[in-house]
This record gives structure tokens, C-alpha cells and sequence, in this order.
């Protein structure tokens, strides 16, 4: 008995050293929430959007939560961001990535292989090598979506936007980056696109160790499945000579990774390369669905297109539809950008103050609060306006002011700096070939003419482009002269 009280009380104190905490006078504003240990994580996860927009009216643009036992600085001035984005010796990347890795993919790899990874991906998906893909998700595109129309020739099909883009650039994407000529076999494709589609659900639980014991179970399932779906994949050279999926796979075999390690490796390519364009194109589809006026110029810029350089739109300037994308992004694109601080570092604000990040805490960017939603920089921010992003005279507009101030990042969906997304100039190609496919060869509309965009789900700040709670629905058909010439 005094031997439990003595152990509790120990207990207690080792409690109280570990989670006591004091601010400083060189410390952001300290906000640990009211319960224990968990601080704000209830409300992080609910809705980190909302929550960290209350501590930015509390505190500013610099504050430290509890969240999980961790200490969390959130930094919310976009004039300092380089000063994260920029710093390889007090800030790390790869920590927290391995714990993600980790936990989503069970996925453990050598800490010495990332360079060699990135410099793969850098060599297929920019530089001359792109055109190759660029073409090959052309075609893709353009045979699925022949496909999935020529089963209802006459008639409309309905079906939910988010399914009906997420489905259709998942399937082109898998076929253009894991698969290969002779493999494009539509029931392997479904399954695969089920499978992830279950797994892309459970993500975000896996991602902050929050999954019920029985989901932890169908999780375990379904990464099986898919490692199994994935295990061809790359093996063969017939999946094109010197493919991404195949030097990649050569990688993970040269650093002595198993068979398993492998398939789990490529699970988690396959969802950091078709995560976001889907939802994407689907938010994107939305707004101009729901804004006549934008659906209209990005139509009129179309027509202009002519049809020998339809199928790839390599060279085509699209000025008005790339405002459009990027009005798209600054609303749904919601990435943390996270580093763990190794060694301690001044931050210094645009207003003048000066700020310590303690060793040991995570620091964290949420563009889409700052800049994305700063109604100091974008008026009406909560608006899709698609041509905020042109000057007057149709030229792609970068010029954008805070407290008259020119920004450097005044829209960041892709993250920045050595971390930024190596697919950016696949991915704005791949949803331009969709959207210009499905608004020249379809007709299509909202089932019910006065529907709105529903509302986001707010479970999923953090990770990417965001998802719907709940479809928007549109029926679609072959455009009769499609059918004509064909
Ligand atoms: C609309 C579509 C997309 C958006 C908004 C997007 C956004 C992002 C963001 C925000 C990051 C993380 C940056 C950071 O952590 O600092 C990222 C990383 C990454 N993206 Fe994308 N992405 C998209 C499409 C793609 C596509 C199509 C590919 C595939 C080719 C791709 C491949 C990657 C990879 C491999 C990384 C990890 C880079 C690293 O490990 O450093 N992304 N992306
Ligand atoms: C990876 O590359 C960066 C520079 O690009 C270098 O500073 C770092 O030491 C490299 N890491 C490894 C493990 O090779
Ligand atoms: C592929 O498409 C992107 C986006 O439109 C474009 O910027 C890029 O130049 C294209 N790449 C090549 C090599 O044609
Ligand atoms: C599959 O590939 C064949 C040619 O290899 C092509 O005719 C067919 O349209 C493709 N199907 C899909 C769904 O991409
Ligand atoms: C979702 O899309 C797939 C094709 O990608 C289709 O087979 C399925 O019926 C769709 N589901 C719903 C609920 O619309
Ligand atoms: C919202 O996202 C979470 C996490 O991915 C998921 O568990 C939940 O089912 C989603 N809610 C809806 C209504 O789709
Ligand atoms: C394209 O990829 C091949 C490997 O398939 C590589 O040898 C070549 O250097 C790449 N080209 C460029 C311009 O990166």
C-alpha cells in the first residue's frame, strides 16, 4: 500500500517536471489548454483550422500549444517563413516524416536512402523526362474517360464529382507512374482504387495513432491488400526502361530492403502521388459547376485551344485556367508544414519581435490560415473568385501586399523549399488534361441546378488537399459531336 502511494506520488512529481512548463520572456505565447497532457490535441483534430484561427485572434502570429504531450509552435507570418523553410541545422525534416512513415505505413527506411530517393524523382518527374509522362497520363486520361462513357452512349449517368475525379485521375495516375503497357486491366484498376480509397479514409487516424481497436484491424487488412496489389509493380523492365517505379524499386533493393519493406515503400509513393490531385480536380470542377461565370472563361479559353495539341496541351498557354487552379488551391490545399527543433533558434517576426524556439518542440506553418485565408492579402478570402490570380490585362498575377509589403509566398499548396512537392508540374498538367477532357468532350451538370459545394471535412487540416463531407452530384454524357466523329 505506502509503497503504491509512494510510486504515485513519484509518479506525480515526474508528471509535473516533465509537463511543467514556464514562459519565458523570449518565448512565443504559451497556450497549454486546460486537461493534462492532451492540452488542445481534441481540439487540434476536430478542426485545426478553426482552432489555430482563434489562437491567431488570442495571440498573434507566433504561439506554442500542447498538443499530445508536445509542445507545438505555430507560426502563422508568411514574411518568416523562409526562416523555417530555409534552416537545415536547427530545424529537422526527416524526424517527424519517419514518425508519420512509421505510423501510417508501418514503413521503417534507411535514413541515408532519402537523397538518392528525391534525386529519382527529381530526374522522372521534371526536367525533359516529363513530357514522357505528360503524354502517357494524356492518354490514359483520355481512354478512361472513353470508357467509362462509351458503356451509356445516349444516356446521362449520374454520379458524386468527388468519386467520379478522384477515381478517374487515381486510375490514370497508377496506370502512368506503377503501371505498365500491358497491364491496364479495368478490374485490377477498380480494386485498387477500392482498396486505396479505404485506406485513404483510415489516414488520417493512423496518421495521429487515433484508430478504435476494430478499425485498427480493417487497417492492417487493407495495407495487406495493397502491398499485395503492389508487389508486381516495378519488378519487370517491361514497365518502360528505366521507369520511376522501377529505378525506385532497384533503390529500395540496393539498400537491402525486403520484399515487404518494398511494397510498403511504394503504398506510400502511391499515396504521396495520388492524394491530392484527385480532390483536387474535384474541388476544382465544384467551383466552376457552382460559378457560372468561371465556368464560362475557362470554357471560352478551351474553344481557343486548337485540336492537334489536344490531347497533351504540352505547350498551350492556359492563363485563365491556371487562376482558376490556384484559386482552387488557396482554398482547399491545407498542409502543415512541420519541423522538430534540434537546436535552438531565433525566430525573428515581421512586426520586429524576436522569438526562441526551444529544443525539443515542433514548429509548425499553416499557410492555408496565412496566407491562403489572410483577408489582409486576399479580399473576401472565404470567396472563389477565379481570376484572382490574373492582372488586369490577362497575365498571371503575383503580385500580392500585406501591411504594404510584397510577399514572396502569398498562395502555397505545395509546400516550398528542399521539401516542396516534386510533382507540381505533373500534377497542374494532369488536372488541366481532366478539366479541359471533361468540358470539351462531355456535357455536363449538377443533378440539382441550385446545389452547393458541400461543406469540407474538418478532420483533415494537415494532410493535404482537403476532402468533401458529402457528394456533390452530376450527371454527364458523350457530347453528341464526340459521338459523330469517333
Ligand atoms: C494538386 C496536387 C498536389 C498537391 C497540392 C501536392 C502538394 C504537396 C505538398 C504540400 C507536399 C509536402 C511539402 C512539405 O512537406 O513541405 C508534397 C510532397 C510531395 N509530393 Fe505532392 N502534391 C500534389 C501532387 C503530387 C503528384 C501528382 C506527385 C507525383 C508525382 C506528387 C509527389 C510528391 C512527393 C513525392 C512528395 C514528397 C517530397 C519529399 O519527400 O520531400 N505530388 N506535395
Ligand atoms: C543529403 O543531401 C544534403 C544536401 O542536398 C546533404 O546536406 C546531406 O548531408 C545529405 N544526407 C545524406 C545522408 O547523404
Ligand atoms: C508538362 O506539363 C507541365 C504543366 O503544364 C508543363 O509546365 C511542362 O512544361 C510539361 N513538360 C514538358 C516537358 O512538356
Ligand atoms: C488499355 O490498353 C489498350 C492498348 O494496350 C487500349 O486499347 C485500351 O484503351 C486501354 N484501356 C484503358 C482503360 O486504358
Ligand atoms: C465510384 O467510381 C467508380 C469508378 O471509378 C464507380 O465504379 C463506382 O460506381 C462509383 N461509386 C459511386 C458511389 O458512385
Ligand atoms: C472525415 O475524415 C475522417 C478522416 O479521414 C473520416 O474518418 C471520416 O469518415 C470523414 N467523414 C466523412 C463524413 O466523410
Ligand atoms: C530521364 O530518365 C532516364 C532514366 O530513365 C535518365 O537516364 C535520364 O537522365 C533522365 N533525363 C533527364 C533529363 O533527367
Amino acid at each position: 500500500m505506502i509503497w503504491t502511494i509512494i510510486l504515485l506520488i513519484q509518479a506525480g512529481l515526474l508528471y509535473f517536471v516533465l509537463t511543467h512548463r514556464k514562459r519565458y520572456k523570449t518565448d512565443p505565447p504559451l497556450d497549454k489548454g486546460v486537461i493534462p497532457w492532451l492540452g488542445h490535441a481534441f481540439e487540434f483534430g476536430k478542426d485545426a483550422f478553426k482552432f489555430l484561427g482563434r489562437m491567431k485572434m488570442k495571440h498573434g502570429d507566433i504561439f506554442t500549444v500542447r498538443v499530445a504531450g508536445r509542445y507545438v509552435t505555430v507560426l502563422l507570418d508568411p514574411f518568416s517563413y523562409d526562416l523555417v523553410l530555409n534552416d537545415k541545422n536547427c530545424l529537422d525534416f526527416s524526424r517527424y516524416a519517419a514518425l508519420l512513415m512509421d505510423r501510417i505505413f508501418q514503413l521503417q527506411l534507411p535514413h541515408h536512402m532519402q537523397n538518392k530517393s528525391k534525386a529519382i524523382m527529381k530526374q522522372h518527374f521534371l526536367g525533359m523526362n516529363l513530357s514522357s509522362l505528360n503524354t502517357s497520363m494524356g492518354r490514359h486520361l483520355h481512354n478512361l474517360v472513353k470508357a467509362e462513357l462509351s458503356l451509356n452512349q445516349k444516356d446521362w449517368k449520374e454520379e458524386g464529382l468527388f468519386n467520379f475525379s478522384y477515381g478517374l485521375l487515381f486510375k490514370a495516375g497508377y496506370l502512368t507512374l506503377f503501371g505498365d503497357e500491358q497491364n491496364n486491366n479495368s478490374m485490377d484498376l477498380s480494386k485498387i482504387y477500392k482498396e486505396y480509397m479505404k485506406f485513404d479514409g483510415l489516414l488520417i487516424k493512423l496518421a495521429r495513432g487515433t484508430l478504435k481497436p476494430e478499425e485498427k484491424k480493417l487497417a492492417q487488412c487493407v495495407r495487406q491488400n495493397l502491398c499485395e496489389l503492389l508487389s508486381p509493380v516495378g519488378i519487370k523492365e517491361d514497365s518502360g526502361l528505366g521507369s520511376w517505379v522501377h529505378t525506385y524499386r532497384r533503390l529500395l533493393q540496393d539498400v537491402g530492403a525486403d520484399r515487404d519493406t518494398q511494397n510498403k515503400a511504394l503504398l506510400m509513393q502511391l499515396w504521396a502521388s495520388q492524394g491530392n490531385a484527385g480532390p483536387a480536380a474535384f474541388w476544382l470542377l465544384g467551383f466552376l459547376l457552382t460559378n457560372p461565370d468561371a465556368m464560362a472563361a475557362v470554357k471560352k479559353e478551351f474553344s481557343g485551344i486548337s485540336q492537334t495539341s489536344d490531347t497533351c496541351l504540352l505547350t498551350v498557354k492556359t492563363p485563365v485556367f491556371d487562376s482558376a487552379l490556384e484559386e482552387t488551391l488557396r482554398l482547399t490545399a491545407a498542409p502543415f508544414i512541420t519541423r522538430e527543433v534540434v537546436r535552438e533558434k531565433t525566430i525573428h517576426m515581421a512586426d520586429g519581435q524576436e522569438y526562441l524556439l526551444r529544443k525539443g518542440d515542433r514548429v509548425c506553418l499553416f499557410p492555408l490560415l496565412s496566407p491562403q485565408m489572410d483577408p489582409e492579402i486576399h479580399s473576401e478570402p472565404q470567396k472563389f473568385k477565379h481570376d484572382r490570380f490574373l492582372n488586369q490585362d490577362g497575365s498571371p498575377k503575383m503580385d500580392f501586399y500585406k501591411r504594404g509589403r510584397k510577399l514572396k509566398y502569398y498562395t502555397m499548396p505545395w509546400g516550398a523549399g528542399t521539401n516542396g512537392c516534386v510533382g507540381k508540374r505533373l500534377a497542374i498538367n494532369t488536372i488541366r488534361q481532366f478539366v479541359y477532357m471533361v468540358l470539351t468532350k462531355c456535357d455536363l451538370e449538377l443533378c440539382d441546378p441550385n446545389a452547393q459545394m458541400p461543406e469540407v471535412n474538418t478532420s483533415r487540416y494537415g494532410f493535404g488537399v482537403l476532402q468533401p463531407e458529402g457528394e456533390l452530384y452530376i450527371r454527364y454524357k458523350l457530347k453528341q459531336t464526340m459521338k459523330d466523329n469517333e
